[in-house]
């Protein structure tokens, strides 16, 4: 069903001063989830945030935003951890793994910084080799398959990539190299920092060990939420970095102590900001209500007009796949002899259009989400237009 986008639009501030393209960097928040915050801060100002109703009512958002969570990813709740950012989730899995000398992780050259960073920073602490795949972003899917089972050693552990990469938004063909890891007994990490809300997914489907998610991308919820999705027979193998009592079935004082080795418990710490949850699920819940189907085939529709426009425009290229599977709702475009963050400070200086510049391209990327309209792409290419003469 097609979204009711004009009552969608009052439900967001941000739409009311600008003409908003940026939510693969930080969805803005509807006014709904503002007001979850705020209430919820409330509460803890005036009952007092350990009065037991306070205590109660918290513990149960968690769970709820963690069935939540489990119910969009077709994950069970017990596979998944909130964490404050997609790169927390991917720490704890990268430092969670008890690595061997000599092991090998496997990811591709054109990675998100904190994903080639991390990696790297854990190759040399543990002594993993880091073996690095050279695809392009716009690598046909087969050709990123055929690679990658190529770099696969009898040494390999861990596959580690992005689901879509922040560059153009191209989806890599998860399914196709989860099946292929399983064949080799190879884990796989998979960054989902665009992937939830931007793409429809069914994690047990794909077969994926670990998934790490934001929520203040596409979900639109609030800075510093996220979810880390552990798959159920792989929690086991995963050591806590940062540990909190919750790594314990029982301790004594004598030392004597039980770990808890098999509930994703285990890499919960103490206290968590349940304003935050509150903003969280209720943007979860806004997004659902709303059919994240439909969510998605709008985003899908506008980024594809975007792209068709921007492709008439004379000195302008096109840097994001054209059609799904590949595509996703992010478009990155360059214009002949321009720098890109000129063009992001002249999009926003006279129009008030926000997006981001991608460097390794040399090009600009815009974000399609719910609350952007045909007219706006119409308005934005227009602009873009105006740019090259
Ligand atoms: C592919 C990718 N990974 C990781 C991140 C970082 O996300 P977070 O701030 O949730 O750690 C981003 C942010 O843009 C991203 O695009």
């Amino acid at each position: 069903m097609a979204l009711d986008v004009q009552s969608i639009r009052l439900l967001f501030p941000a739409c009311q001063r600008t003409i908003y393209m940026n939510s693969g960097f930080e969805g803005p928040s509807p006014a709904t989830v503002v007001k979850a915050v705020q209430q919820r801060l409330a509460l803890h100002s005036q009952e007092g945030p350990t009065s037991p109703h306070v205590l109660e009512s918290g513990k149960a958002l968690e769970e709820q935003a963690k069935a939540t969570i489990a119910g969009m990813l077709n994950a069970s709740a017990d596979e998944i951890h909130l964490t404050h950012t997609t790169t927390e989730g991917l720490n704890i899995v990268l430092h969670g793994i008890p690595w061997r000398l000599g092991d090998e992780m496997l990811t591709v050259t054109i990675e998100y910084p904190s994903v080639m960073v991390l990696a790297m920073q854990v190759a040399r602490r543990y002594g993993v080799k880091l073996r690095l795949v050279e695809i392009s972003p716009t690598e046909p899917r087969a050709s990123i398959v055929a690679k990658i089972a190529e770099a696969i050693t009898p040494r390999t552990r861990l596959i580690f990539l992005s689901h879509v990469h922040y560059l153009n938004g191209m989806c890599m063909p998860a399914e196709e190299i989860c099946a292929l890891a399983k064949r080799h007994g190879v884990q796989v990490l998979l960054d989902g920092a665009q992937g939830l809300g931007n793409i429809p997914l069914d994690l047990h489907a794909m077969g994926v060990d670990f998934y790490a998610t934001p929520g203040h991308k596409w979900l639109c919820g609030p800075q510093g939420t996220g979810a880390l999705y552990v798959r159920k027979d792989a929690i086991e193998g995963l050591q806590p970095t940062f540990v909190s009592s919750h790594a314990a079935t029982s301790w004594l004082p004598t030392g004597d102590w039980e770990p808890n080795d098999t509930s994703v418990e285990k890499f919960h710490l103490t206290t968590s900001s349940r304003p935050l949850q509150a903003g969280y699920m209720e943007a979860i819940t806004f997004l659902q209500g709303l059919g994240l189907a439909d969510i998605q085939e709008h985003n899908t529709l506008l980024a594809t007009a975007m792209k068709q426009a921007l492709s008439k425009i004379p000195n302008v290229q096109v840097h994001s796949p054209a059609e799904p599977p590949e595509a996703t709702s992010l478009v990155t475009f360059s214009i002949a002899g321009q720098e890109p963050q000129a063009i992001v400070d002249a999009l926003w200086q006279e129009r008030k259009i926000v997006c981001r510049a991608i460097d390794p391209l040399r090009g600009v990327r815009l974000s399609l989400h719910l609350f952007n309209t045909e007219q706006e792409v119409a308005h934005v290419a227009d602009e873009i237009r105006k740019l090259t003469r």
